[in-house]
Formats: C-alpha cells, structure tokens, sequence
C-alpha cells in the first residue's frame, strides 16, 4: 500500500496532465465530422499503453473506429485480467450551457471539468497509470489485457465483431470495467448489474407538406399532436408501460434482495434537491433503487417537429419524430422488446397519420456475480483503500458489450466504477473528482493483488 501512495504522490502532476492531454481529444464517436480526433486519440492511448510496458501494442481497424489492444502477460500459469474501457465521448451538447469548453479540461473546485473526465476517459485511464505504476514498482502480480474501443456510445456493433473474431488473443479469467458509479466517496460501492436497452426512432406523418395552419387547422390531424398523444398512451396513471407483454419476463427480486438494495444510503431530499424537482417520479410500487436498477423504463429521448426557430411560424408540421429508449433488467431482450415496441406502435397509430419505427442499436442487461474470487478481490481492494466495506447496488446504465463477454468468451465482469451520478455524464459540464482518479490509481492495483492472491 506504502509503495502505491508514494509512486501517485511522486508522479502526482504527471498523471494529471496526461489525462488532460487525453482529454483534449475531441473524440465523439456518434458525430463523423470529429473522425480524425477520434483516430489520434486511439493513437493516443496505444502510445501510452506502450510507454507503461504493454507488448503487442495494436490499433486495430474495424469497419469502424479502432480497438486498441495491448497485453503483459509474465506468467502463462497466472490468471488474467481483461481491462475494458472506451476513449469514445458523447457529443459536447449543447455547447452553450458549458462553464468552460468541453475539450479544454478545467480544474474548479478539485473537479476536472471535460466531456469524457468520467465517462470513460477519466475512468479506464486509471488503468493505463495503474498498470504503470505496477511495472515501475515491480508489484505485477497477474497477466493483463487492454481492450479499449471507441464505439461504446453508439452500440459497439464492431467490438462484437471483434471479440468473436479474437477469442484465442482475448482469453482471460475475468474482465475488469471502470465505467460506473459510486454511491458516494463516503459510501463506496459496486455495481452488480446493467441494464439492457432497446433504442428506436419513430415518425409520424400526417398531410404531404406543411400547412398554413389557420387555412388546414382543425380540419387535418397534426402529427405533433398525435405523437404526443400516442407517447402518453406509453405509461398508464401507475406509470407501468403500457405496451402489451412489456413485463412478461422481467424477473422480480426477492423480498431479501429488495431489501439489500434498499438498505443502501439514499436521502430522498438531496435527490430532488441535487435535480431541483420537487418530487420524484416513477412505477408505482418500487423504490428510487428498484426503478433505477432493477425495473425497465421508456424514455422519450428527443421529439421534434414543426417550427423551432426564433419567433412564431402558424404552421401545421407535415411530420414529428421522436427517440426513444427502453431500459431493460434480467431476462428481457433487446431484439423481443423491440418487436414488441414496433407491433404495439404501429398498431396504436390512428387512420389520419401513417407511423414508421426504425430500431436504432440494443443491448442485452447483465447480473454480475458477487460470490466470485474477482467480486471478493474488488470487495478487498476497495475496503482496503477507501477503509469501507463497499456496498452493492445495481447501476442504470448500460455497457451493452459485458453480456457480449459472457456470451462469447464465457467471462464474468467485475464493475469496479469510481463515478458518481453527479458527475453529469452526457451532459453539460462533465465532471470527475481528483480525489476519485487518483483514488482508483490506488485501488486498482490492490485488485489485481488480490484476485492474484485469491485465485491461488
Ligand atoms: N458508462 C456508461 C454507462 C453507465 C453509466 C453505467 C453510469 C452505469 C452507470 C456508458 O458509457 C453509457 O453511457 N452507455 C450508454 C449505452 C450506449 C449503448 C449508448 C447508456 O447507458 O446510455
Ligand atoms: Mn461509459
Ligand atoms: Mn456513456
């Protein structure tokens, strides 16, 4: 433990300022016109794989962005550790509501203020220096494996292709992920589960073109109007979904695993007042913990339509659009919710407008486990380093590759996330906490002496 203190404390600036340089990419994967930030930051991080003593260092090409791989194996009789993360961002927007410029990281208050400081760049780049710092002090004490993609915000479709074309060079005892939260740097914790998600657009089409609206109004449907209704229709007074079958095979946690969830630090008041609501929302029945981890949602995305621009336009839109998203737990699917989606849309849809669903990309939810030696190695490594017992819980995102893990390559992950929720991921102002970085710098080489140790 000395030994990792005083290597962080020693290079202190240094690991600060390189996560900056990463951080100044612009690397946001949904958007093409940010293509080649995206290549240089792959770029970015192979070189920096290499400098903290990776071999076989490879920027691999896919039909989109790159995977970057690098490897130390000392020991082939030693486990492995498969380190995933993402150099990929969501988009900046909008731009307007920054304190300071997305891609230039800002310090304030101890927080460094950058799309990606959390989400993942802040994250899985505590591995890169933790690795370093393992092969500066001589503390290795297992095989690693860095697979870092840049296509996890837009659904990972290549890094599917990739791990089931590459299962011989991924091979591995467990996969270890930093791209979740805690509960608080008071209470830490570790994600147990994800959800799944089910992402589409719909449009809704009414008249040819745009209509003058005193000339048409009242006499011709407004597609705004009815996709606003359709949408309500989506949640009943309760707000359960309405779609028939939605629930069919949702598992329901038992009466203990309610109340170990629930048994969690949650203070109600801050929640609202963090969000500024005056009250929370959500399905009948269930807990801010339940209806985050373990129930599925709807969510409308985005809607639009009709006349947005400065000022008044009397106009009846000729089409509205929307995108929405579903959150899925254990044992939904993405492809069977979709189709549920789709039927039950089409079907709602009146005679006066005609509707099309397009599915955008999906993601299968994930249970991790809690009684393996990797789960017990990260409960260790994070009693030690934070001097608390970690605390389970079961995170609302979604990394859809980690069911794609176990599917193809038959590893469990272990969620060893150091965000926190208010850390404003895929918002304005973005965050992440020194304190946090150079915290997770700490813990994770406790991890890998553990799971070392454990796994004797
Ligand atoms: N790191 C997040 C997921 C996350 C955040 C999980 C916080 C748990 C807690 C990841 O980068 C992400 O944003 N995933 C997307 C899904 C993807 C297919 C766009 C998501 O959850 O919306
Ligand atoms: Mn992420
Ligand atoms: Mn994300």
């Amino acid at each position: 433990m000395q030994v990792i203190k005083q290597y962080i404390e020693d290079n202190k600036q240094r690991l600060l300022d390189e996560l900056f340089e990463l951080l100044r990419f612009p690397s946001v994967s949904a958007d093409p016109k940010y293509a080649p930030d995206v290549l240089n930051a792959a770029d970015y991080v192979a070189k920096k794989l290499t400098d903290a003593g990776a071999d076989n260092v490879e920027v691999c090409k896919t039909a989109g962005y790159p995977i970057v791989y690098g490897e130390k194996i000392i020991d082939a009789s030693l486990p492995t550790v498969l380190v995933y993360g993402h150099y990929d961002v969501q988009p900046p927007d909008p731009l307007e509501l920054w304190k300071t410029p997305p891609f230039e990281p800002t310090v304030r208050d101890g927080k460094i203020y950058a799309r990606g400081a959390c989400d993942d760049k802040g994250q899985f780049y505590m591995h890169v220096k933790a690795f370093e710092l393992m092969m500066q002090t001589n503390t290795l004490p297992c095989n690693i494996k860095f697979m870092i993609e840049g296509e996890e915000e837009v659904g990972s479709n290549n890094l599917g292709i990739f791990v089931k074309a590459n299962k011989e060079r991924l091979k591995a005892d467990v996969v270890l992920i930093s791209d979740t939260s805690m509960i608080s740097m008071e209470n830490p914790s570790l994600e147990t589960g994800l959800r799944g998600l089910s992402y589409l657009e719909v449009e809704v089409t009414g008249p040819n073109r745009d209509l003058h609206s005193g000339v048409y109004g009242g006499a011709v449907a407004n597609p705004a109007t009815i996709l606003a209704k359709m949408i309500a229709s989506l949640h009943d007074d309760d707000n359960h979904i309405t779609i028939p079958g939605f629930y069919d095979d949702v598992t329901e946690l038992t009466a203990a695993e309610r109340a170990e969830l629930n048994a969690a630090p949650y203070n109600e008041e801050e929640y609202k007042k963090d969000l500024d609501i005056a009250e929370t929302w959500g399905e009948k029945g269930y807990t801010t913990f339940e209806r985050t981890g373990t129930r599925p949602t709807l969510e409308v995305n985005g809607i639009w339509g009709g006349y947005i621009g400065e000022g008044a336009k009397t106009v009846l839109p000729s089409k509205a659009n929307a995108k929405i998203s579903m959150r899925l737990v254990p044992n939904q699917t993405s492809e069977a919710i979709t189709k549920l989606f789709t039927d039950h849309f089409l079907k709602i849809a009146p005679p006066y407008v005609k509707v099309k669903v397009t599915p955008h990309h999906g993601g299968e939810p994930v249970v991790t486990p809690t009684d393996s030696v990797a789960y017990r190695a990260a409960q260790k490594a994070i009693a030690e380093a934070f001097g608390k017992q970690p605390i389970p819980t079961r995170g609302g995102g979604s990394i859809p590759i980690v069911a794609l893990f176990e599917a193809e390559l038959g590893l469990k992950t272990v969620l060893m996330g150091f965000g926190l929720d208010s850390d404003a991921l895929h918002s304005p102002n973005e965050k992440y906490d020194i304190f946090n970085y150079y915290k997770g710098i700490e813990t994770i080489p406790l991890f890998h002496k553990y799971f070392a140790e454990l796994s004797k």
